[in-house]
């Protein structure tokens, strides 16, 4: 059900999807209530609903002025702060809220924000980490226990997930997402949604969730954190939106606008997305948050003129809360007095935010997510430190093999772990750590001590250091490592050691907002011990822990083996040595390519098939002169300690109808000797559209878990509703043609079959 009422020319939509009923955001009992309070409200006062405060410097933008603390709790106590971003701990937030709820004429609690991305207290793996599991239901798991201690802190409100596709991995925000894929970020985006919201805001192992950033940030040019966006409505819809809508139909609460301009418009000021897409045709009822200080950075991109016009664009564009901009509290209530901002469109913005409000049960309990002896008992749960190790070990990512030289024996008599990253407890707790306690992380060294038994001796040799002094990312100069004196001590350790673990790869803080990169290969002096420490002991394994995809290089030809285990989270050492000794067989596949050079990027395998495909290499074809097209390891690409053969795939008819179905099955045999679990992606090529499509784009995934020598036949069902997309016509829906289909256990590695659409 959809009512949309126009204001002017603007949209203000007042809709249920089919998420948000199940989320409690919009009932006729609550709209009464928002009614009556927005009857009761001054301008200042419903302006104050959409100003957000962050309570502290924490982790972005400038530090406050002097006396900004003291401004910022004499505007809470007049009701002019609706919401206050990084402020949690069940104490400091119950504070917090007495000031508004004590002090202010109307009481209206505060809905209070943070980030929490990858968990609150207990870290899983990065997100995009969390993505290679290929596995809703963990993703879901992890959210909710994130969720759960966040809520016992004190925290309604997380700006999560981050959906953004990525596609270009010196974008150092592609550690936040699921990766370059449209169908699985779908999926991954829902299930991400549905653990840190429930069924039910209200219940206290939930907090509200946000999508984000809305819209195309992923797709800055260059890679280049905050860079321009100019992108085509084509791509947009196709690309760039349906994992945004997809947390919409999910009932996610909140969106939140993105720093980026595209195609001229800076997201924040584009009533095209917000208003006219999230609000109007998904008929989203929650509320968009702008994306830290946004509204004024509409003033350096060249779009307004001063922080009054830049409010009256964002509020007008459908930004409903002001993130620290200042603009709102600033300019809004005498915009809307000197009649620039039509009343309807603040009081639409209040709605959404007291929807939220009302959801959450903060009008009933303002405190009640405010409860030490909770937060202490959540906290403290001995089953999330499981939880995460579970999520992590599924991360887990096997890029190579060679003559099987893992899984290792517990037995043998000398493991030398070695590298940058052996013994850091600090690095696999990820970027966007909330409230992780640094150096807590289970470090790789104490998880093959603990796997281990007495009988085997570990030594460790660190070799050298990842980055110099402090880790200050913000420093080029951090990576300007010269010290070599460790290398000799790791070489030694490499020589009389019957195995090698090398762990190396990128520092915690070397992904996440504002670490792009223009060289994503091994930084420092890594390559140089890789290349030692390969010389003395051929039997090494690379254990590469990043928030990115690599360039490995030389490392990717001459290591026997390597495994990508992310920024793993808390319990990462156990995880990583669950997968090394074999107590784990992993399972995990790229969300997204490693490439073989980062000018390969941005790069796909969703690409356009070009006018000059050609064979590789050929002059005058869409190719490189100097490397291959295709990445180092594909979408998709993850291997086992076992092997998995595939049968032809078989269509269950040549020709489908609009309103059939068709079944793709392909028989699965796990060839190798070892019982494992495979991920059956299923892939789909449109040939001919109304405008052109991907040369493949999965469709489906299935998990299955074989025994040695047994198969199994996994059947895949397509309508035309899995064919659909934007077409030039301007509409979602498939088109009648020829299609191919493909079965494999990568985006690369497929075997095909064909069908048509009537
Ligand atoms: C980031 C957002 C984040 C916000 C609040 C911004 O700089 O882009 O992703 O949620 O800060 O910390």
């Amino acid at each position: 059900m959809q009512v949309v009422r126009f204001v002017g020319a603007v949209a203000l939509s007042v809709a249920v999807l089919p998420g948000a009923g199940a989320q409690g955001l919009v009932n006729p009992a609550t709209e009464k209530k928002i009614d009556a309070l927005l009857a009761q409200m001054t301008i200042e006062e419903k302006v104050g609903q959409l100003n957000q405060y962050s309570s502290a410097f924490d982790v972005t933008g400038p530090p406050p002025s002097a006396g900004y603390q003291k401004a910022m709790y004499d505007q809470i106590r007049q009701g002019l702060v609706g919401s206050v971003l990084n402020v949690t701990g069940a104490e400091a937030t119950r504070k917090m809220q007495q000031l508004a709820v004590e002090n202010s004429r109307l009481k209206i609690p505060m809905i209070f924000g943070l980030d929490v991305i990858h968990g609150y207290r207990t870290q899983f793996p990065v997100p995009l980490g969390e993505a290679a599991s290929w596995d809703p239901a963990a993703i879901e798991g992890s959210a909710r226990i994130a969720a759960t201690e966040a809520a016992a802190a004190g925290v309604h409100w997380t700006f999560a997930p981050m959906v953004d596709i990525a596609r270009d991995a010196r974008w150092g925000r592609i550690m936040e997402g699921a990766g370059e894929d449209v169908y699985l970020g779908s999926l991954v985006a829902a299930a991400r949604v549905r653990g840190f919201q429930g069924t039910d805001l209200s219940a206290l192992d939930t907090i509200a969730a946000c999508a984000k950033h809305y819209a195309a940030y992923g797709f800055a040019e260059a890679g280049r954190d905050y860079n321009t966006v100019d992108i085509s409505e084509h791509t947009l819809r196709n690309v760039v939106l349906p994992p945004f809508k997809a947390a919409a139909e999910a009932g996610v609460a909140t969106f939140m606008n993105s720093f980026n301009e595209i195609g001229g418009i800076p997201s924040t000021g584009s009533a095209h997305l917000q208003r006219d897409i999230l609000k109007g045709e998904w008929g989203f009822p929650g509320f968009v948050v702008s994306d830290w200080a946004s509204i004024g950075e509409m003033i350096p991109h060249g779009f307004a003129e001063n922080l009054e016009a830049a409010a009256q664009k964002a509020i007008v564009a459908g930004s409903d809360m002001d993130m620290e901009a200042r603009a709102y509290v600033a300019h809004l209530a005498g915009l809307v007095k000197a009649g620039k901002v039509d009343v309807k469109i603040v009081d639409d913005a209040v709605r959404r935010v007291l929807r939220v409000k009302f959801a959450l049960g903060l009008f009933d309990d303002p405190y009640r997510y405010s409860d030490a002896a909770r937060e202490k008992q959540v906290l403290a749960d001995p089953g999330h430190a499981a939880a995460s190790r579970d999520v992590a070990r599924k991360s887990i990512v096997l890029l190579k093999n060679e003559g099987g030289l893992l899984p290792l024996e517990k037995g043998v008599k000398t493991i030398a772990v070695i590298g940058p990253l052996a013994a850091d407890k600090d690095t696999p707790l990820g970027n966007w750590r909330a409230q992780a306690v640094a150096g807590s992380a289970v470090s790789l060294l104490e998880g093959i001590q603990a796997a281990v038994p007495a009988s085997t001796r570990v030594v460790h040799a660190e070799g050298v250091k990842l980055v110099t002094g402090q880790r200050n990312f913000m420093a080029r100069s951090v990576f300007n490592t010269t010290d070599r004196s460790g290398i000799p001590a790791a070489v030694e350790a490499a020589r009389t050691a019957d195995a090698v673990v090398l762990a190396v790869g990128e520092d915690a803080f070397q992904t996440g907002e504002g670490r792009s990169q223009v060289d994503i290969g091994f930084k420092g002096l890594q390559e140089e011990l890789i290349r030692a420490v390969l010389e003395a002991n051929k039997r090494t394994i690379v254990v590469l822990m990043t928030g990115r995809p690599l360039t490995l290089g030389w490392t990717a030809d001459n290591a026997p083996a390597i495994l990508e285990a992310w920024h793993g989270g808390s319990q990462a050492g156990h995880a990583i040595a669950d997968v090394l000794f074999g107590d784990y067989n992993p399972s995990g596949k790229l969300p997204a390519a490693f490439p073989r050079h980062v000018g390969q990027l941005p790069m796909t395998y969703a690409h356009k098939n070009t006018g000059r495909p050609g064979p590789e290499p050929g002059v005058t074809w869409s190719s490189y002169n100097d490397m291959p097209n295709d990445p180092l390891y594909p979408f998709g690409f993850g291997l086992s300690y076992t092997t998995f053969a595939y049968s032809e795939p078989k269509v269950s008819a040549p020709e489908i109808g609009r309103d059939g179905s068709l079944r793709v099955s392909a028989t699965i045999a796990n060839s190798g000797k070892r019982a494992g679990t495979e991920v059956v992606q299923l892939y789909v090529r449109d040939l001919v559209g109304s405008v052109t499509r991907p040369v493949k784009e999965l469709k489906g995934f299935q998990k299955v878990t074989l025994a040695p020598g047994e198969s199994r036949e996994v059947t895949f069902t397509l309508t035309a509703k899995d064919l659909a997309f934007y077409t030039a016509a301007g509409k979602w829906e498939a088109e009648p043609g020829a299609f191919k289909v493909f079965v494999g256990g990568n985006s690369r590695d497929v075997k095909e079959a064909g069908f048509s659409l009537k």
